[in-house]
C-alpha cells in the first residue's frame, strides 16, 4: 500500500461534460476506484504553486509521483530533498524537463514517462500550425468571425503554399519522424532535419529527409522550422536573437516542444518586426503562461503570425485514454517489481537510461571512467 501523489490540472464543468477529460484533477487518470480497491492512498491536487502547495506538502512522505508536461508540478531539486520517501515519478504524457533529472539520479529515483502515448497528437499538431501560419488563417478568420469584415487582399498577400518550401525538425525522434512523414504527401521542396543522432537509413529514404550537422546552415536552409526535441542543456534557449539572424527573413517557426527552446523575448521581437512571419505552438516557458506573457500579444504586420494556443496538442481525448492507461502500467510495474518498458525510462539508478535528453548516457559512462 503506497501513498502516490498526482499533479493534474482543473477540469471544472468540462471534466462533467466529457468524462473521458482523464488527465484532469476531476477524472483522475480513471484511477480513483482502482488505488482505492487496492488500498493506495490517493492525493490528486492541482494546486502546485509555492512551499504552501499541496503538492509541496503532500509530497514529504509520497512513494510515487504522477505530474503532467501539460500542468507540471515542478519537481525541483528543493522539493525533491524534502521527498524523502519518494521513489518513482511518472510523467503521464511525454517530456520530463519539469523534474529535475540530475537530482532524480541523485536521489536515485525512476522516472517514466508513456513514451509514445501522444506522438501523434503532437504531430497533427504541428502540421495544423505550419498551415495556419503559412496560409495566413488567422487572420482570415478574426477578420469574418470577430471583425464582420471582408477584405481578401489583407489576408492573400501574406499567404503561401506549402507545397515548394523547404521544411526542418530540429529533433528528428518519434514526433520530429511522424511531422516529416505527415509533410510527404504536401510536396515540400525540400526535408531537412538537425538531430545529434541519424535517422536509421530506411527510415530517413522512406522521407527523403536530408540531416544538416550546423545548426546555422540547417536554420538558414528552412523557410519552415519546426521544433521537436526535448528540453535539456542543449536546446534550452537554442533559438535566440543569435540563432534567429540565422533563419531566412519571413521564415516560419513552430514548436510543440518546450518553451524554453525558444527565447520568449527574442521570438516576439522577430515576430513583431516581421523577421518571422510567424510562430506558433502551444508550449510556454512558464504554464499556466501569465497574462502578460510576451507570446500572447505578439503579432507582426497586418496582425499576422501568432498560432499559439495553450498546452493541448498532447492532450487530445485520444491521447489522454493512452497516458492514463500507460502511467496504470507503469505503475504496476513498478508495484510487481516488474522492469519496465526501455523506452519509457528516461533515469533509473543513479543514471540516464536515455539518449534524447542531451546524450547523457554518454555523459553517464564518460563520468564514470
Ligand atoms: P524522442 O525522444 O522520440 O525524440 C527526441 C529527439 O530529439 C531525439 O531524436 C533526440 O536525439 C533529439 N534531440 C535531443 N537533443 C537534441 C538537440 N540538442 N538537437 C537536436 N535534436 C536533439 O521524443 P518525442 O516523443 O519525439 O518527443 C519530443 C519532445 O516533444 C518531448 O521531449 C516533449 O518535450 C515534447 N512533447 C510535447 C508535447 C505537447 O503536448 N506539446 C507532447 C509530447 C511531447
Amino acid at each position: 500500500m503506497v501513498k502516490v501523489l498526482c499533479v493534474l490540472y482543473s477540469g471544472g464543468k468540462h471534466a462533467q461534460e466529457q468524462p473521458r477529460l482523464l488527465g484532469t484533477i476531476e477524472n483522475k487518470l480513471g484511477l480513483e476506484q482502482y488505488m482505492k480497491d487496492n488500498g493506495h492512498e490517493f492525493v490528486v491536487t492541482d494546486d502546485k504553486e509555492g512551499p504552501n502547495s499541496v503538492f509541496a506538502k503532500e509530497i514529504v512522505d509520497a512513494e510515487v509521483v504522477i505530474t503532467t508536461p501539460f500542468h507540471p508540478g515542478y519537481l525541483t531539486k528543493e522539493i525533491m530533498a524534502t521527498a524523502k520517501k519518494l521513489k518513482l515519478c511518472i510523467t503521464a504524457g511525454i517530456g520530463s524537463d519539469h523534474i529535475d533529472l540530475d537530482a532524480a539520479n541523485e536521489h536515485k529515483l525512476t522516472v517514466a514517462e508513456v513514451t509514445g502515448s501522444n506522438v501523434v497528437s503532437v504531430a497533427e499538431h504541428v502540421i495544423m500550425t505550419i498551415l495556419i501560419l503559412v496560409r495566413n488563417y488567422n487572420v482570415g478568420h478574426e477578420q469574418v468571425y470577430r471583425s464582420k469584415a471582408w477584405d481578401v487582399a489583407a489576408v492573400a498577400k501574406d499567404s503561401y503554399d506549402l507545397e515548394g518550401k523547404v521544411v526542418g525538425t530540429i529533433g528528428a525522434g518519434r514526433i520530429g519522424y511522424r511531422v516529416l512523414e505527415r509533410l510527404l504527401p504536401f510536396n515540400c521542396k525540400e526535408l531537412l532535419y538537425y538531430d545529434y543522432q541519424d535517422l536509421p537509413a530506411e527510415a530517413a529514404k522512406k522521407v527523403g529527409a536530408r540531416r544538416i550537422e550546423d545548426i546555422k546552415e540547417f536554420l538558414g536552409a528552412c523557410d519552415v522550422v519546426t521544433v521537436n526535441a526535448p528540453l535539456h542543456a542543449g536546446t534550452k534557449d537554442l533559438i535566440n536573437e543569435e540563432t534567429i539572424k540565422y533563419m531566412k527573413d519571413g521564415a516560419w517557426l513552430i514548436n510543440t516542444a518546450r518553451g524554453a527552446i525558444c527565447n520568449a523575448e527574442a521570438v516576439r521581437k522577430a515576430v513583431d518586426s516581421g523577421k518571422l512571419r510567424g510562430y506558433g505552438g502551444d508550449v510556454w516557458n512558464v504554464q499556466p503562461a501569465p497574462a502578460d506573457h510576451p507570446w500572447r500579444e505578439m503579432s507582426g504586420p497586418g496582425g499576422r503570425g501568432n498560432a499559439m494556443t495553450p498546452h493541448v496538442s498532447g492532450t487530445s481525448i485520444d491521447a489522454q485514454e493512452r497516458y492514463a492507461a500507460g502511467t496504470k502500467a507503469i505503475f504496476d510495474n513498478w508495484l510487481a517489481g516488474k522492469p519496465q518498458k526501455p523506452e519509457d525510462l528516461i533515469t533509473e539508478s543513479g543514471s540516464y537510461a536515455t539518449k534524447a535528453y542531451g546524450n547523457r548516457v554518454a555523459q553517464n559512462q564518460e563520468a564514470k571512467k
